[in-house]
């Protein structure tokens, strides 16, 4: 049955949009105000990434992101958001050892925040993970393809090209019961046919037109991440110039006496 069209968005609706070639538009947001515009504009959903460790942070990697920050962001971004569903990343280090450990993290994510759902990475190595979040009544977002928490092992932040461990990985997520899955820097062939082969939407970044939705980081779409810009990213806008121009704007008018006017001062 349909929702009606402002209805909070709910993992069955993923599940109902993929078979109808719905595409499923997703963002990151890290505060409440950013999240609430987000929101307004019908993004269908926020995630609350730990790529806040670079983008936000100004760190090289997401490692270093803490879950008690993560708590804090999610905090925000899910108490802003009306409609969008709200999916916070479990951060490195607070899921890995063992599936209790994955279960115990989340479930703060849920007790603590609003945020409706979780994403973890990776795909054989976190089935046993993800099989006990679902089983807890936790919905899970799987992430695979380049899994930044790895990028140690990984050598950088690369495209991940081995198909045949993405195709087995990206079954084991499904498997596994997530709801959804990340596609992060792959071949789009490769992409392609995980898509056409889950039952589960896949949701790209840097995984070619063929996923069932795409995300993308909101400060490398808004123009506010200026260190370097990935061949997947399309900026729709250019803030950091805006912000620079206006913060150049009010110091010469401080600087020449022009703020503040009459108006804008109590008598
Ligand atoms: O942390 C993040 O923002 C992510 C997206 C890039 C998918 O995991």
């Amino acid at each position: 049955m349909a929702s009606p069209a402002n209805a909070p968005v709910t993992p069955l609706d993923f599940a109902r949009w993929k078979p109808q070639g719905r595409k499923i538009s997703v963002l990151t947001a890290y505060d409440f105000p950013t999240a609430r515009l987000l929101d307004a504009a019908g993004v269908d959903c926020l995630l609350v990434g730990d790529s806040l460790g670079t983008v936000v942070q100004g760190h090289d990697t997401t490692l270093r992101v803490t879950l008690d920050q993560m708590v804090y962001h999610a905090e925000m971004v899910a108490r802003a958001a009306k409609r969008a569903l709200v999916v916070a990343d479990l951060p490195f280090g607070s899921y890995q050892a063992s599936p209790a450990q994955a279960l115990i993290t989340a479930t703060r994510f849920l007790k603590e925040t609003q945020c409706q759902a979780v994403k973890l990475e990776g795909g054989v190595r976190s089935a046993a993970t993800i099989h006990t979040l679902v089983e807890a009544g936790i919905p899970v977002m799987g992430h695979v393809g380049l899994t930044p928490q790895s990028v140690r092992r990984l050598g950088g932040h690369k495209v991940q090209r081995d198909g045949d461990a993405i195709l087995a990985d990206a079954h084991a997520v499904a498997d596994a019961g997530a709801f959804a899955l990340v596609l992060e820097c792959i071949p789009s062939d490769v992409a392609a046919r995980v898509t056409a082969e889950l039952a589960i939407p896949t949701i790209g970044i840097g995984a070619g037109a063929k996923c069932d939705g795409q995300v993308l980081v909101v400060n490398d779409l808004l123009g506010l991440f200026e260190d370097f810009q990935p061949r997947f990213v399309r900026r729709y806008a250019a803030l950091g110039d805006t912000i620079r121009q206006a913060a150049a704007a009010y110091v010469s008018d401080v600087a020449a006496g022009r703020f503040p006017s009459e108006g804008e001062s109590f008598h």
